[in-house]
Order: C-alpha cells, then sequence, then structure tokens
C-alpha cells in the first residue's frame, strides 16, 4: 500500500506564505544526501503547474530569493480543505492499482475478464473483500472524491428537491448519501453498498446503510444514485442494474428518476485537455474493472434498453456531468 507522501502541499500550505527552497528542505526532514535533488523534482512540478514561482525578501536588506507557492492542482491535495483529492491520488497510484497495467499484453492475448484479474487472480470487488487495507484506502479515495458533492448539492438543488426517499446505490461509505441528507433533513436516505464496505456503518435518523447486491435488488425509493458506479460496469451489466432501479422507483410513477452522476465523453464540446483526461479514466475502467466511459448516445442506448423514456444532462465542473432519467 502506498501509505507514505512528502506532503509538499502541506509544507507550503503550513509555511503560511510562498517557501523557498532552503526552508522546503529543512521542513521535508529528509536525509542529508537528499537535499540535492528536491529542487529537480520542484523545477518539474513547478513546469506541470502543480506549484509556481516568486519572488520572495529573504531579509532586511530586501534581498530577494525565488520561492514555492501553491497552484489550483495543489491546493486540491491539502489535508484540511473539504475537497481533499489526496487520497484519491494514493489510492490510483498504489501498486494494487498500478500492476495491472503491466499486464496488458497477456490480457490481451488471454481470455481474463481484466487486466486487475490478470494481475491479482480476482475482481477488484473480492480483492476489497479479501484485502482489508485495501478496502479502506479505496473507500477513502471514494469519499475523498465525495466531498465534491457539497457543490453538486449547492448548484443542483431542484435535482434533489421534493424527493422523500432516496437511495445511493454502491455509495461506497456513505459521504454522498450524508452530505445529500444533511443538505436535505426531510429525504430519507439509503446506501445500498457490498456488506464488506458498510459492515458496521452506523445508521442515524435519515441515512441507513443496508449491504446486499445491486445486480439482485434495490430498495424502493423516489430516487436512486449512481455516483460513478455504472462507469465502472459493461453495457450488459449497466442495463442489468438500470432495469433494477426502474423496478425500485417503479412506486412512485413517471415522477420517480435515476440520477446519474458519471463522466460523458463529448469531444466536440471539452477542451483537449479534459478529453484526455476522460479517455485515461476509460483506459482505467477497462484495465480495473469491466466498465467503461460513455458518449451520449452510449448512455442513452443503455437508458433506452433499460426501459427509460427520457433523460436530460447537466454538465457539472470538472470531468462529471449529473443525468436525470425517467421512467
Ligand atoms: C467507483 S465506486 C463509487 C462509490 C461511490 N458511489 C462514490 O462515488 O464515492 C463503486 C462502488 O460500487 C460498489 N459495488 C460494486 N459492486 C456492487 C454490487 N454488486 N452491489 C452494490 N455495490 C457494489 C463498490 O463497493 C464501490 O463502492
Amino acid at each position: 500500500m502506498v501509505k507514505e507522501q512528502l506532503g509538499i502541499p502541506d509544507i507550503i500550505h503550513n509555511h503560511g506564505k510562498p517557501i523557498t527552497l532552503p526552508e522546503l528542505i529543512l521542513a521535508l526532514q529528509i536525509h542529508p544526501t537528499k537535499a540535492g535533488f528536491v529542487h529537480r523534482l520542484m523545477r518539474l512540478l513547478v513546469h506541470c503547474g502543480f506549484f509556481v514561482t516568486t519572488r520572495v525578501h529573504i531579509n532586511q536588506e530586501a534581498e530577494e530569493e525565488e520561492a514555492y507557492d501553491l497552484t489550483p492542482s495543489s491546493r486540491i491535495l491539502l489535508k484540511d480543505n473539504v475537497t481533499n483529492l489526496s487520497p484519491f491520488l494514493l489510492a490510483m497510484l498504489d501498486p494494487v492499482f498500478v500492476s495491472p497495467w503491466h499486464f496488458l499484453e497477456s490480457w490481451f492475448r488471454g481470455d481474463k475478464v481484466t487486466p486487475f484479474e490478470s494481475a491479482h487472480g480476482m475482481s477488484l470487488w473480492d480483492y476489497a473483500d479479501q484485502k482489508p487495507d485495501f478496502n479502506d484506502s479505496f473507500n477513502k479515495a471514494m469519499t475523498s472524491d465525495s466531498g465534491m458533492m457539497n457543490l453538486v448539492v449547492k448548484d443542483c438543488k431542484p435535482v434533489f428537491e421534493g424527493l422523500d426517499a432516496l437511495v445511493d446505490v454502491g455509495g461506497g461509505t456513505g459521504t454522498c448519501a450524508r452530505i445529500i441528507s444533511e443538505a436535505f433533513p426531510h429525504l430519507k436516505c439509503t446506501v445500498l453498498e457490498l456488506p464488506h464496505v458498510v459492515a458496521n456503518l452506523p445508521d442515524n435518523s435519515n441515512l441507513n446503510f443496508v449491504g446486499g447486491d445491486m445486480f439482485q435488488s434495490i430498495p424502493s425509493a423516489d430516487a436512486i444514485l449512481l455516483k460513478l458506479v455504472l462507469h465502472a460496469l459493461s453495457d450488459e451489466e449497466c442495463v442489468k442494474v438500470l432495469k433494477k432501479c426502474r423496478e425500485a422507483i417503479s412506486n412512485k410513477g413517471k415522477e420517480g428518476k435515476v440520477i446519474i452522476i458519471d463522466i460523458v465523453i463529448d469531444e466536440k464540446k471539452d477542451e483537449h485537455e479534459i478529453t484526455s483526461a476522460k479517455l485515461f479514466f476509460d483506459m482505467l475502467m477497462m484495465v480495473v474493472v469491466t466498465g467503461r466511459e460513455r458518449r451520449e448516445k452510449e448512455w442513452e442506448k443503455l437508458f433506452v434498453e433499460a426501459g427509460f423514456s427520457h433523460y436530460k444532462i447537466k454538465p457539472l465542473f470538472g470531468l462529471r456531468s449529473l443525468i436525470e432519467v425517467y421512467p
């Protein structure tokens, strides 16, 4: 497991002002023989936009020295930031996730379902079930990603208004559901998850956890939320889950809905860099699970096959969109 990190963004943040190279080396508490390497690492990270350099006064004579400061890319890795994505990054760089990339050739030539299975001999979800440390770091990664739901709830209030019951399917350890239930206290939220993810998580008055399998049965509700769940599934698996979702909202008639927060590829509208990131996620979905990233037409085909009649897409910030799907 990747547990250690230098924590350079936090060091600069805690320094309270741009940090010079000698100050950074001191704060890093590294071995003296490594001091000479730090500027090379920082040179690359500045070049890539994680940090910027600026000039600071270093004494009363107004002598100046170069110093490093944070950028938006390093700010999202700060530990005390609401949207701290460093657990997400750490999990994605974990050897458990990295080693399957080395199995691409044998996967292409063989009959294993995913490169993850070629590397570890089992699916990602079985691996998480069997390795508590990995399960923990994966759930923390998803929790850190779900911190951004605060922004979604603020920007997309009408999506959740008027609902009495919502099930977050594959909702991890409940970060999204908790944020929604706090913003809409009358809304009863349920998280349906694999048993090893929700074991021992405490319920409260409007948030409860159910261990189960989304392919078998989904508790009934006015709305079903699927955040980053369908992109981890093949088309056939998506249609199965979407059909279960349709059954689960059937009591609400035409007003029931499925709320999907996921990636929609749109090469024409998106900036080049955004499309690159979405296509890398597509590769990640190919390497670690059976899923894929989809264009709008590909999403639409799944909705139609699962028996839904219409949908609305709203782009969110970053790589995600919010799709409301109606029976
Ligand atoms: C990519 S994670 C998304 C977690 C959460 N929705 C989020 O965005 O933070 C996919 C989740 O689906 C859950 N999952 C996988 N197979 C499942 C199944 N058959 N039934 C219920 N949950 C499942 C996994 O345990 C995992 O937490």
